[in-house]
C-alpha cells in the first residue's frame, strides 16, 4: 500500500517466519527462493538480487522485481556494486545511482533502478550479496536498510549452515569410500597369501547374505535381520579369516595334511584377525558397526556349537550369531572347493556333512534354515567358480 508518495512502506510481518525457515533450509536454490519470495515485499523494494560470489565474478543469481535486472549474468568483481559491497564487507547504499561512480552507469540505463542499497551475506569473507533498487532517487529508508541487513545476516547464516552440511555428508561419503577400500584392500592381502582365490571371499559374502536373508524369514530370528544388519553381514564377511595374513607360508600354502603343531599356530588367524580390527579401531579412536562385527566374526567363525571350537571353546548361544553364521558358510565353501590340501565334495555330500554336524558343529537351528536354501549355496558356488 502506497502511503507515502516517496517510499512504500516496509514491513516486518514475515521477517521472523523468513529467518526462520532460513535457519531450516537445506540447500542454496532453497535459500534464494525463500529471499527471492519475501525479501522485496519486507524491504517495500521495486526489485531485489540475489548475488553470489563465483570467484572473480558476481553472479546474479536470481531477482524478483517489476521489470527485468541482470538475472543469469555475470560482472567482474570490481565493476559492480554488489562487487564493491562484497570486497569491502559493507553495505552499500546510494540514494542517487547516476550520481556514484561506483556504478556501471551502462548496465543499469535499461533498468528502473534509480537507487539501491547492497547488503554482502557474511561480513567474513563474503560469499554473496542482497540488492535492494527502487524506481526513485533517494529512496532506501533507514529502516529498509536495517531489514535488508537481518536478511542478509540470516542468509549468512544459512548458507553456512549449508556448507556445513554438504561438508558432512562429503565426509561421510568419503569415509565409507576409504572403508570399503580399506576393506577390500585387507581381504585382498589375505588372498594373495592364501591359495584360495578371491572368489572364496566373495562366496561367503553371498552365502551369509543369503542365510540372514532367510533367517529373516524365520522365528525367532527374524526380528534380529533388518535389511541393516544383513548389509554389515554382508560387508563384514570378506575380514572372516584376515588372520591368515599373520600364518606362515609354510604352514598356510602346505599342500598337504597340517601336523598337529602346525594345526596350532592355524588355529591362531581367529585371534590374529581379532587383534588386526581391534587395532584398526584403535588407530580410528572409535568403532564402528561395521568393525565391531567384523571383529567378532573373525574371532567366533571357528567356535562350535558343542564347544569343541576355537578360540574360546564358546557354546551355544554365547557364540555370537554372526560367527555361527559364517560357520556353515565358510565350511561349505571349503568343503565343495579344491584346497591345497584337499579335493573338492560334491555339493550334496557337503549338505550331507552339514545336516549331520546340526548341534556338534553347527546351531541346529540356523542348519535348519540353511537346509532350506541349500540350492542357493550351490548356485552362489557355480556363479563365483574358481578358474580351473
Ligand atoms: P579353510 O580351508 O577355509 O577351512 C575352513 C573350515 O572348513 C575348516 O576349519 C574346517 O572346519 C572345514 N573344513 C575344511 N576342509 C574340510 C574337510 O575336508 N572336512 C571337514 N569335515 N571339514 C573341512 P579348520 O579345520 O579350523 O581350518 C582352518 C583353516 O586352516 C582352513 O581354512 C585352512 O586354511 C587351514 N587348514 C586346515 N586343515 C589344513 C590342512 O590339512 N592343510 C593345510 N594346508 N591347511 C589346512
Ligand atoms: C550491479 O552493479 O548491481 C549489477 C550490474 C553490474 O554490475 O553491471
Ligand atoms: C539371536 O538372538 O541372535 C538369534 C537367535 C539365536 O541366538 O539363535
Ligand atoms: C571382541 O572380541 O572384542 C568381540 C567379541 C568376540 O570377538 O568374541
Ligand atoms: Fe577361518
Ligand atoms: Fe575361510
Amino acid at each position: 500500500m502506497d502511503t507515502s508518495p516517496k517510499q512504500r512502506p516496509v514491513s516486518t510481518d514475515g521477517m521472523e517466519d523468513l529467518i526462520l525457515r532460513l535457519s531450516m533450509a537445506r540447500g542454496v536454490e532453497e535459500i534464494m527462493a525463500l529471499v527471492r519470495q519475501s525479501a522485496r515485499s519486507l524491504t517495500g523494494a521495486d526489485g531485489v538480487t540475489f548475488v553470489l560470489r563465483d570467484n572473480d565474478k558476481c553472479y546474479y543469481a536470481d531477482e524478483d522485481a517489476i521489470a527485468p535486472l541482470w538475472k543469469g549474468q555475470r560482472f567482474p568483481m570490481e565493476t559492480c556494486i554488489s562487487g564493491w559491497a562484497m570486497n569491502h564487507a559493507e553495505v552499500v547504499v546510494i540514494e542517487d545511482i547516476y550520481k556514484d561512480n561506483r556504478i556501471p552507469h551502462e548496465a543499469y540505463r535499461p533498468t528502473f533502478v534509480k537507487s539501491l542499497a547492497m547488503a554482502p551475506v557474511r561480513e567474513e569473507d563474503p560469499v554473496g550479496a542482497i540488492g535492494a533498487y527502487w524506481a526513485k532517487a533517494e529512496c532506501p529508508s533507514a529502516e529498509a536498510i536495517h531489514l535488508l541487513q537481518r536478511i542478509a545476516h540470516s542468509t549468512a547464516v544459512a548458507m553456512t549452515n549449508v556448507a556445513l552440511i554438504n561438508s558432512l555428508a562429503a565426509a561421510k561419503e568419503e569415509a565409507a569410500r576409504a572403508r570399503d577400500a580399506m576393506i577390500l584392500a585387507m581381504a585382498s592381502l589375505a588372498e594373495t597369501r592364501d591359495t584360495e582365490t578371491g572368489n572364496h571371499i566373495r562366496r561367503t559374502q553371498h552365502y551369509v547374505r543369503a542365510l540372514a536373508e532367510a533367517l529373516k524369514e524365520h522365528e525367532p530370528y527374524s526380528e534380529h535381520f533388518s535389511d541393516d544388519v544383513i548389509d554389515l553381514l554382508y560387508k563384514s564377511a570378506p575380514l572372516h579369516d584376515i588372520g591368515k595374513v599373520g600364518i606362515p607360508d609354510s604352514i598356510l600354502l602346505k599342500p598337504g595334511k597340517l601336523e598337529p603343531e602346525e594345526y596350532e599356530v592355524m588355529k591362531t588367524h581367529a585371534e590374529l584377525g581379532r587383534t588386526a580390527i581391534a587395532a584398526a579401531e584403535r588407530y580410528m579412536g572409535s568403532t564402528t558397526p561395521f568393525l565391531s562385527l567384523a571383529k567378532e566374526i573373525a574371532h567366533t567363525h571357528h567356535e562350535k556349537w558343542n564347544g569343541t571350537g576355537y578360540p574360546q571353546g564358546l557354546r551355544g548361544e554365547d557364540i555370537p550369531i554372526g560367527g555361527r553364521i559364517m560357520a556353515i558358510a565358510d565350511v561349505y565353501d571349503a568343503l565343495v572347493s579344491e584346497r591345497i590340501y584337499k579335493p573338492a565334495m560334491p555339493h550334496d555330500d557337503a549338505v550331507d556333512l552339514i545336516l549331520r554336524e546340526a548341534g556338534r558343529h553347527f546351531d541346529p537351528g540356523l542348519v535348519n534354515v540353511f537346509a532350506t536354501i541349500a540350492p542357493k549355496f550351490r548356485e552362489i558356488h557355480r556363479q563365483f567358480a574358481d578358474a580351473a
